[in-house]
């Protein structure tokens, strides 16, 4: 399977969207979004890692790790803050985020692949000091909680794509969002399924937008936008949660997007 820059195999990614029409929420329901999709891809990955040393594709390319980053350094967020990593995939980005100085990482992915190839990658680096779990994010063990920073690269998208009840699912992101992360932590969340617009709406719930990211442009017959999205996003002060009134979900026709279309 190959991924290009922003994340999306083209062909696989086209075939698997068109079985289906789309639900209330303007996504086709997908094979990308259950387990057995991802356990199949890390599978492929961790036999290709063992038999040629490749990690594998990096989800939006290395400018979307390096963003991040650069977004911490320049909030100066402290190298011992605790960082949880959503949806590893092959822990790439944990060990960037270990190469530049950062001493409390986890990773979870609800793939056992994926956190065995994670584990895999991390010991090729010499990196002995990342905690990395198999962990459903919808249905999470006790003890994650209190973290100061969580990252989302691509997870949210898989998660919105599940056939069996997406909508219900997001919202227990959401929930489960609000459990691990520390109040005044920092969400840093990037999509190429969901538009600004429509990220804001969906963490509305006890979270408030900090800053978004620049991401690059694109234009299309006439159309441009933004083909990822990534913002940051901050956790609420615990007496101001519950005070908000639900959003409708922005109406009309999705934007045109590079991948989990
Ligand atoms: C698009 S991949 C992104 C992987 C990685 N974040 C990256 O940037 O390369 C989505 C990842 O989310 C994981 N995932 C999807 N739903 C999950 C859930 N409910 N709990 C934990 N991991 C999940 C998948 O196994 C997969 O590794």
């Amino acid at each position: 399977m190959s991924w290009d820059a922003d994340g999306g195999s083209g062909a696989e990614v086209a075939a698997l969207s068109d079985k289906g029409s789309p639900g209330e929420d303007g996504f086709v329901p997908s094979a990308l979004g259950t387990r057995e999709h991802w356990d199949a891809v890390y599978e492929r990955e961790l036999q290709t890692f063992r038999e040629f040393g490749d990690t594998g594709e990096i989800w939006f390319g290395e400018e979307s790790m390096n963003r991040l980053i650069r977004w911490m350094q320049k909030h100066k967020i402290p190298l011992d803050a605790s960082v949880l990593d959503i949806g590893t995939g092959n822990g790439v980005f944990l060990v960037e985020l270990a190469k530049f100085g950062f001493s409390d990482i986890t990773g979870i992915d609800y793939s056992p692949s994926a956190i065995q190839l994670s584990g895999s990658v991390i010991e090729k680096e010499g990196l002995s000091n990342i905690k990395l779990k198999v962990e459903d994010f919808l249905n999470l063990s006790t003890q994650l909680s209190g973290f100061h920073i969580c990252i989302d690269k691509g997870t949210f998208d898989a998660i919105s794509l599940n056939p069996d009840n997406a909508i219900e699912k997001r919202k227990q992101y959401v929930k489960s969002l609000s459990r691990v992360l520390k109040v005044k932590g920092f969400f840093l969340i990037t999509s190429c399924n969901w538009t600004k617009e429509e990220l804001l709406n969906e963490f509305s719930e006890g979270f408030e937008l900090f800053e978004e990211l620049p991401t690059p442009k694109f234009s299309f017959g006439g159309r441009s936008g933004n083909s990822v999205a990534a913002l940051v996003f901050q956790k609420m002060e615990l007496t101001t949660l519950g005070h908000f009134p639900e959003r409708p979900h922005p109406k009309g026709e999705r934007p045109m997007r590079s991948c989990f279309c």
